[in-house]
């Protein structure tokens, strides 16, 4: 069995991937930098280095300290908002920082690479379900950060025989399957989050984010996929390395959109609770509508998502959340960016 880096392991994605690795026998280390994820989120037998994806020397260390010979890069900053208002911050911590991570490993000898990709490389697309063959054309700083890096690997697996895959995520959602690791960011920018923090009194309503995009409500349309969903997806990706797998990149989502609204009602039921809300203007780089074709997926690997009922994902967010009202509780909101 194999060893590998999982940067940004500590966060939400990162965490519940390493707690499913674990299970399939994997041996992992976890390199991240706690600016953003939990301690708490990763298991205690996983060797957890706190440190800078972009410091070569110690990603040296890492791979032979630990014999690494794969690696899943999830570290980023991932909030489409913030990348409009301060694209440098995204060019530097996703970008060039993981340029020095992808160098560093393919000096060191890695082999194999999984990059947490995303839908906001898409842009606004023209057509609904999105291919993988859809020309990528990223609106905001977020989605041009994650295209560069997957040319960067392109380049690599042409000179370097890098074998490589990105996984371009939709809208991840819900907790942990055993609920060990759920989603908790600090300052909270995701809808699920935010619709149960407000259930729990801990917010007074939810703003939704315009409610004049053409679509039948009025609000966005995301394709919300479960997180323990996505998390067996890069296990199956790992294993069918090595067996010839060509570089690609594939959709992660179930091919079915909700909009703002119908989310909203969806924890209402869920929850129990009403749900308070008012409608805002759009938030900037927002596309209105995102959903996947997941064939090319689907058929590649004979995945199919466990959890395809909006109401049982959000469940599972919503067991995860009243049983941590606070998240991780580990943040001093003052110096949260
Ligand atoms: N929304 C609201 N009110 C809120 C929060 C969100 O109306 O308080 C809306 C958004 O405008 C959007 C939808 O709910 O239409 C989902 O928003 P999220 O913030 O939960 O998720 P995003 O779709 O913005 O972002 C997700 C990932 C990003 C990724 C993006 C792809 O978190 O990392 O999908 O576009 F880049």
């Amino acid at each position: 069995m194999s060893n590998v880096l999982i940067t940004g392991g500590a966060g939400y994605i990162g965490s519940v991937t390493t707690l499913e690795l674990v299970r399939s026998g994997y041996s992992c280390v976890v390199l991240d930098s706690l600016e953003k994820g939990h301690a708490a989120a990763v298991p205690k037998t996983v060797p957890l280095i706190k440190g800078d994806i972009g410091d070569k020397n110690l990603i040296g260390d890492i791979v032979r300290t630990y014999k690494v010979d794969r690696a899943i890069h999830f570290a980023a900053y991932s909030l489409v908002g913030e990348s409009v208002a301060s694209p440098e911050k995204y060019f530097e911590n996703n970008l060039e920082k993981g340029a020095r991570l992808i160098a560093a490993l393919v000096k060191n000898g890695v082999k194999r690479f999984v990059l947490s990709s995303t839908a906001a490389v898409y842009g606004a697309p023209a057509v609904i379900p999105i291919q993988e063959t859809h020309p990528p054309a990223p609106e905001n700083p977020y989605g041009v950060s994650k295209h560069c890096l997957e040319w960067l690997l392109n380049s690599y697996h042409r000179t370097h025989g890098l074998e490589v895959a990105f996984l371009r995520y939709f809208n991840a959602a819900g907790a942990d399957v055993q609920g060990n690791a759920g989603e908790d960011h600090s300052p909270e920018t995701h809808l699920i989050p935010i619709l149960f923090q407000t259930a729990l009194k801990k917010r007074e309503k939810v703003y939704v984010f315009g409610n004049d995009y053409a679509t039948p409500d009025g609000t966005a349309i995301r394709d919300y996929i479960h997180v323990s969903d996505l998390a067996r997806a890069h296990i199956l990706v790992l294993e069918a390395m090595g067996k010839g797998l060509a570089h690609q990149a594939y959709n992660l989502g179930i091919g079915k959109g909700y909009s703002v609204l119908e989310v909203l009602k969806a924890a209402e039921r869920v929850s129990g609770k009403t749900i308070p809300y008012e409608i805002q203007e759009r938030r900037a780089g927002d596309p209105p509508v995102l959903v996947a074709d997941n064939r090319r997926f689907t058929e590649a690997f004979g995945w199919c998502p466990r959890f395809e009922d909006l109401d049982e994902i959000l469940a599972s967010a919503w067991t995860w959340h009243k049983s941590h009202p606070d998240g991780y509780n580990d943040k001093d909101p003052d110096d949260s960016l």
